[in-house]
């Protein structure tokens, strides 16, 4: 059978490279500019919270824009050595982006509201918040009704691509590498018999990806949020691939036999944990790992990592209703990963976030 030729076989690189940079810059200006115009009306409405942030230092804010373009590099080299088609480069949930930008900005009054009343763990009458863990009934960053409801996942990768002036996705995909070299170990299996799972998928934006990656594997995404995962739900049915499984479940109690998965992913879960549920995501996380298998975690950078950095690291929480914040910044999860059993852990640093790559030991 002939294979269909690929449009992006036609495209010389330099102008896909031309076009992603172009991408990029503009998700940049946007992010920017968004969070210029958002911040002066909150400081205008509440001046207290002015106070409650740094301003970064020219060398700071220099060394931010290096480490983002190496990020962007980084992104482009790894589509460019195949771990993952250039397409991927340029997915984006436009029709969202529309739809639900205008809401982005009524929801600041809301958020107004919180900061003023203090009140960061409201939610509507409405909703069920029987069986959560306490930890988890937050408003994350002011989100209205914190993970709780189908608005919240609708502005939810919107507000996050605004947060990190578009290198959100760009940081997701460093996950895809050292998990595509991590399943390596099956080689003797076939594709579809590889499990995956991403543990506290959200709205699915990371399994999109590994969905790209890795097209034949089957994939699995769990969250403790019913409406994100109906949101991942409707953004993953729009790939014309098979349909990851969806489970709503907690990560500290993920409900599959032990040795059921090959590779497990995390992304930007960590912070939002307590330490006690930090370490047992990562118990988890190795039950449920084939003997084998491999780990990897995305998240924020650590104070250990750039002490060039601990001021935006103090101003993310300080703005943001972010609990778990600080303490995950000096959380040691090597020790963590060890002491469930993991070894070969590796970590590195892309932009603002971090990435552990760890192996349940081959029997
Ligand atoms: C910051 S979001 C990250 C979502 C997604 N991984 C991403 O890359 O955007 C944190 C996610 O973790 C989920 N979450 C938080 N605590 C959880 C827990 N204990 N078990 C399962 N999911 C949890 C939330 O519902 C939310 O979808």
């Amino acid at each position: 059978m002939q294979s269909t030729p690929n449009i992006e076989q036609f495209i010389p690189d330099s102008l896909t490279k031309l076009a992603y940079q172009g991408f990029q810059e503009s998700k940049k200006a946007f992010g920017f500019l968004h969070k210029q115009v958002s911040d002066r009306l909150t400081h205008a409405v509440i001046p207290e919270q002015k106070s409650k942030s740094q301003p970064l230092s020219p060398e700071v804010l220099k060394k931010l824009q290096t480490k983002l373009k190496k990020l962007e590099e980084k992104d482009w080299q790894d589509a460019q050595r195949g771990v993952y088609p250039s397409s991927l480069l340029f997915d984006n949930p436009w029709s969202d982006f529309f739809r639900y930008y205008p809401e982005v900005w009524l929801d600041l009054l809301n958020i107004w509201e919180r900061v003023q009343q203090k009140d960061y763990q409201k939610f509507d009458a409405a909703i069920d918040k029987s069986g959560y863990p306490d930890y988890y009934l937050q408003n994350f960053h002011y989100q209205t009704d914190g993970y709780l409801s189908d608005m919240s996942a609708n502005l939810y990768d919107l507000q996050v691509e605004i947060l990190f002036n578009g290198a959100a996705d760009a940081m997701r995909r460093r996950i895809l590498a050292p998990l595509k070299q991590g399943l390596e170990t099956f080689t003797h299996l076939a594709p579809q018999q590889l499990k995956v799972l991403d543990v506290a998928c959200g709205t699915g934006r990371t399994l999109r990806m590994i969905r790209g990656a890795l097209p034949k594997v089957s994939l699995f995404g769990t969250d403790l949020s019913p409406a994100y995962l109906r949101k991942a739900n409707q953004l993953l049915s729009e790939i014309p691939a098979e349909l990851p499984q969806l489970l709503q479940a907690n990560a500290e109690e993920l409900p599959y036999l032990d040795n059921y998965f090959h590779g497990l992913s995390s992304v930007f879960l960590f912070h939002e944990l307590p330490a006690t549920a930090r370490q047992q995501v990562i118990n988890e996380a190795f039950r449920v790992l084939q003997p084998g298998g491999i780990f990897v975690i995305c998240d924020s950078m650590q104070a250990i990592d750039s002490p060039d950095f601990q001021t935006m690291m103090n101003n993310f929480p300080a703005i943001f209703h972010e609990p778990y914040y600080r303490n995950y910044t000096t959380d040691n999860l090597e020790e963590r990963l060890s002491a469930a059993g993991f070894t070969n852990i590796q970590v590195e640093n892309h932009f603002v976030s971090k990435y552990w790559t760890a192996y349940k030991p081959a029997v």
